[in-house]
Order: structure tokens, then sequence, then C-alpha cells
């Protein structure tokens, strides 16, 4: 009898362990002896144009290390809400089910965010088994502890911190560094507290003006003429609204955008030193996964290629606490996961000296 066979796909933009998933999931199933693994290009915009690649130990060489997904990825494409060039919508979900069925695919592993994963629940709904990993480098799922690609971006965003503080120091400046994460500050949390910012803004804690104001001013009238303020792209001033740059991106959420220009306008007639903003972008997106987030990434993968050889489909892997386990894919969907205003994280980061302009 022929093994069975697996497809695996990565939806939903990319983060850094993703390659690290998909050459895991190929080498454990290779080890488990319990399918062969076809990859799925650009997620499943590739399932409903039937464009797959057979994926095997040596296709998959070398890519512990390399940042992004070489299966291709979108964020665009809803098979429920395929969405044509005049902008209309229809239903195309039957099309996923038919074309994995004619390629053999005996089930999918989905490698996607909580975009991906909403769509990976309706499609078990309809009959497709499916096993789930979740990723986002905003570490916003509620199901896991962690995702493979956060600690990667908190790299980034506190090398960014301490190159800035360089020109803050020098120039008596206050620098402003915009960080992802949508409506989650877990990576202007954690950038902040690893670059010692002196001001923290996340949507969690709204922000008033003045006590941001009083901060940098504080710090002035103390001896220390410069301040980094990291801003979340989500970033709310108390009583108002995150700054956006269009209400539909396309993928079912809002495109951030702006929060740090904003903040730059509020504070400038009130404080005398220069201010320079910096919106670190997608630069927190690509790169050479960390060594925690291979690691996760490849104990996920394993974690999934086990879940799919022993036919355990609608689970999702996730960690918690030391260990991989899995969950009911359906938790993937579930609340996200924001900062807790009053947990140890915000305590610690106050307790060091860093305000949130509440
Ligand atoms: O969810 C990951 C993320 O990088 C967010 O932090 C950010 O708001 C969004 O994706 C950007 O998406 P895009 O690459 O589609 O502009």
């Amino acid at each position: 009898m022929p093994p069975k066979r697996i497809g695996i796909l990565t939806g939903g933009g990319d983060a850094p362990g993703l390659n690290a998933v998909i050459r895991s999931v190929v080498r454990s199933a290779e080890r488990l002896g319990g399918f062969e693994t076809w990859g799925i290009l650009d997620g499943f915009e590739g399932l409903l144009e039937r464009r797959f690649r057979p994926l095997d130990r040596i296709s998959t060489r070398g890519l512990v290390r390399r940042g992004g997904t070489v299966l291709g990825t979108s964020n665009r494409c809803n098979p429920f809400r395929f969405r044509d060039p005049d902008g209309s919508e229809r239903d195309r979900s039957r099309e996923v089910l038919d074309n994995a069925r004619e390629a053999g695919l005996e089930g999918l592993i989905v490698i996607g965010g909580d975009g991906s994963l909403r769509i990976a629940v309706e499609l078990v709904e309809l009959g497709l088994a499916i096993v789930g990993v979740p990723k986002t480098i905003d570490n916003d799922l509620a199901a896991t502890d962690y995702t493979f690609g956060f600690w990667t971006a908190i790299g980034t965003a506190t090398d960014a911190l301490d190159r800035l503080r360089d020109t803050a120091e020098s120039h008596h400046r206050v620098m402003l560094l915009e960080l992802m994460g949508r409506d989650a500050g877990w990576i202007a949390l954690c950038a902040g507290i690893a670059g010692a910012a002196d001001v923290i803004l996340i949507p969690e804690i709204p922000y008033r003006i003045e006590a941001v104001e009083a901060t940098i001013e504080g710090r002035a009238a103390g001896g220390q003429p410069y301040s980094l303020v990291v801003v979340a792209e989500g970033a709310v001033p108390v009583d108002g609204k995150p700054s956006y740059v269009s209400e539909d991106a396309g993928d079912g959420h809002p495109r951030h955008g702006g929060a740090g220009e904003r903040l730059a306008r509020e504070l400038m007639p009130r404080i005398e030193h220069e201010i320079r903003t910096t919106v670190l972008g997608h630069l927190q997106r690509g790169g050479s996964p960390v060594p925690f987030d291979r690691i996760l990434a490849t104990r996920m993968g394993t974690a999934a290629a086990e879940l799919a050889s022993t036919g355990r489909w609608g689970r999702m892997v996730c960690l918690r606490g030391e260990s991989i386990c899995d969950v009911p894919l359906v938790e993937a969907a579930a609340q996200p996961k924001l900062v807790d205003p009053r947990g140890d994280l915000v305590a610690s980061a106050r307790a060091t000296g860093i305000t949130f302009g509440d």
C-alpha cells in the first residue's frame, strides 16, 4: 500500500520559524513512517489552484535557519469568501475539499495565525482532516504560551532600540519606535523592557499625552535630556481610537499604521526636544529565527506530524509551560491573548522605571 499523503501549507503573514516547522514535519513524518508530505504553495490559494510540490529530506535541507516560507503564503485568500477581481465574493470551499481529495491528500497541516486557523476550523466542519500549528510574531493566540517568530521579532526590535538610544543620547532627542502587534502589546512591551525604553504605549493601557510629556520632561529635569518611547501600532489615546491606514486590509483585519506619527504630532507642541519617529515595520517579520524559535518550531512540527500520522485531526499543537500539547482547533480561533495591565510583566516594567502613559 502506498504511504498516506498529507498536505502542508503556510497561511497569513510570514514569521521566522515557518520553514523550520515545514522541515520538522517532513523529517518527523519520514521517521515515524507515517506519511509523505506535499507542500501546498501560497496558502489556501494553492489549494484552490492545485499548486502542489512533494517535499522530502533533501528539499527541506537547511531550512531550520531560513526566514520566510519556502511554500509562499497569502493572507488574502479565504475559500469561504473568495474575492474575485471585480470585488464580488463567492464560496469556493467545496473546491478545496475536491482538490485535496483528487490530490490524494488524507489531511492537511495548516500553519497559520488566527485568520488561517479560523478558515481551518470551517474546513474541518465541512469534513476536511486538519491539524493546526499556531504562528504569529504578535504572540496573541490564547491557546499557546508562545508562538514561534515572536522572540525573533523581539530581538530585532530590541536591537533597533539599542541603536536608537545612541542617537537619542548624542542629540538629546526623543526617539519614537513604532512596533507591530495589531491589538496586542506583546512585542512593544517585551522589546521595550529588553531595550530599557522610558515609555511604552500599548493598546491594553490607553495613554494620556500629558503623562508621556511628564515622563520626558521629568527625565530632562533629572539630567537625562533624551527619551526612548516605544509605541505599539495599536496604541490608543484615552477616549481615542487605534490609528489605521485602512479599515479593511482584505484579510478580515484593519491595517494599522500611523500610531508613531500621531504621537509625534501630539508631542511636538508640548516639548522642546527634537522628535524623530522610526517605524520598524516588516523588519520585525523577516530574518533568521533565533534559537528559541527554531526549537519551538521544530517541536511543534514533530507534534503536528505525530497527530497527523495517528489520525488525531481537528487539533492544534501548542506550548503550555515547558511542554508541547494539543488542544481542539476551535480554541485557536477563540479570544485573542492580550497583555494583562496588572500582570507581572507590566509590574516589573513599572518597577524598573518605565511608564505607560496612564
Ligand atoms: O500579524 C502579524 C503582523 O505583522 C501584524 O503585527 C501587522 O499589523 C500585520 O501583520 C501586517 O500585515 P501585512 O504584512 O499584511 O501588512
